[in-house]
């Protein structure tokens, strides 16, 4: 019970590597608060979770909701632990391409909600005497491939802003540190295309087939894989860890397919054939 008397908030808790971080914490002593703009989703895991998880629609795009959700916790007995997770893909279009008032978007929800829940979660905390948040970040913050442009600048910024803030935050005892996740299967990749509700059970099958193969470890990610990490992260297990980021990615980022994978031969496998 690493969370025994601890408090905690879970922005984007309702789905996917919230929900699973948010069921974690409960089970090992948090009292959770969930926001997010999903309310049936969150309902759903309030109702699975003994009383531990509470809910309170927060837009992470909008500050007002941000500062209301961590003075909520705050009013609620204090507030220990941050999970600042919130997010989707954003604009798709590449540099070429993408709208001004999108490219605004999406750093609004995937950078400035996580500046911002920072902010607002820190004077609580500090009046605890310390505490620990972590920021999803991503794969897409370190190479080109993995998702659209404006997603992975902005997730780009969140490492660099997992460091600053550790810096900043490391006199109120508070520390600060990121995620990486490679990719895991959620909800993220088919909440914003209109799929029939018929071929829904198809592109998730399609999706799992093909998480199960783009990484070393041969198997899709899930969204407890993170949830692991993400406790880690904010126990005291890593209390001599801050401004540092951990990547979850089955090895995805290890090097060439071709290093890892038998069915994609390296130039010299395939030169081999012309001996
Ligand atoms: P998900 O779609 O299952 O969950 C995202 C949650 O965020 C949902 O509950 C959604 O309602 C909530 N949300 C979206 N916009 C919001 C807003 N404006 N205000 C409040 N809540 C909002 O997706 P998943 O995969 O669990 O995503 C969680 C985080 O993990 C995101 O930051 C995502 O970028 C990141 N991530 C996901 C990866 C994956 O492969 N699934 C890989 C790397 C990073």
């Amino acid at each position: 019970m690493r969370f025994d008397g601890k408090r905690a908030v879970v922005t984007g808790g309702a789905s996917g590597i919230g929900r699973a971080t948010a069921l974690r914490l409960a089970e090992e002593g948090a009292q959770v608060l969930v926001g997010d703009i999903d309310a049936a989703g969150a309902a759903e895991l309030a109702d699975a979770s003994d009383g531990r998880i509470a809910f309170k629609r927060c837009d992470v795009t909008r500050a007002d909701d941000l500062e209301a959700l961590m003075n909520q916790a705050d009013v609620d007995g204090g507030l220990d632990l941050l999970f600042n997770n919130a997010g989707a893909g954003g604009a798709r279009e590449g540099i070429d391409a993408v709208e001004p008032g999108e490219w605004d978007r999406t750093m609004a929800l995937l950078l400035t909600s996580v500046a911002l829940g920072t902010r607002y979660a820190a004077p609580p905390m500090a009046r605890r005497g310390g505490g620990a948040i972590v920021n999803t970040a991503s794969v897409a913050a370190l190479a080109s491939g993995f998702a659209p442009t404006a997603y992975s600048v902005a997730k780009a910024g969140v490492l660099h802003l997992t460091k600053l803030s550790a810096a900043d935050l490391a006199r109120h005892g508070i520390r600060v540190n990121a995620v990486l996740p490679g990719f895991i299967t959620t909800n993220i990749f088919t909440r914003h295309l209109e799929i029939a509700e018929e071929a829904r059970a198809q592109a998730d099958g399609m999706i799992a087939a093909v998480a199960a193969k783009a990484q070393p470890i041969a198997r899709a990610g899930s969204p407890e894989d993170i949830a692991a990490a993400v406790c880690f992260l904010l126990s005291d297990d890593s209390s001599f860890i801050t401004g540092t980021s951990l990547l979850v990615d089955g090895g995805m980022t290890v090097g060439s397919r071709a290093s890892w994978d038998p069915t994609s031969p390296t130039l010299f496998e395939a030169l081999d054939a012309f001996k």
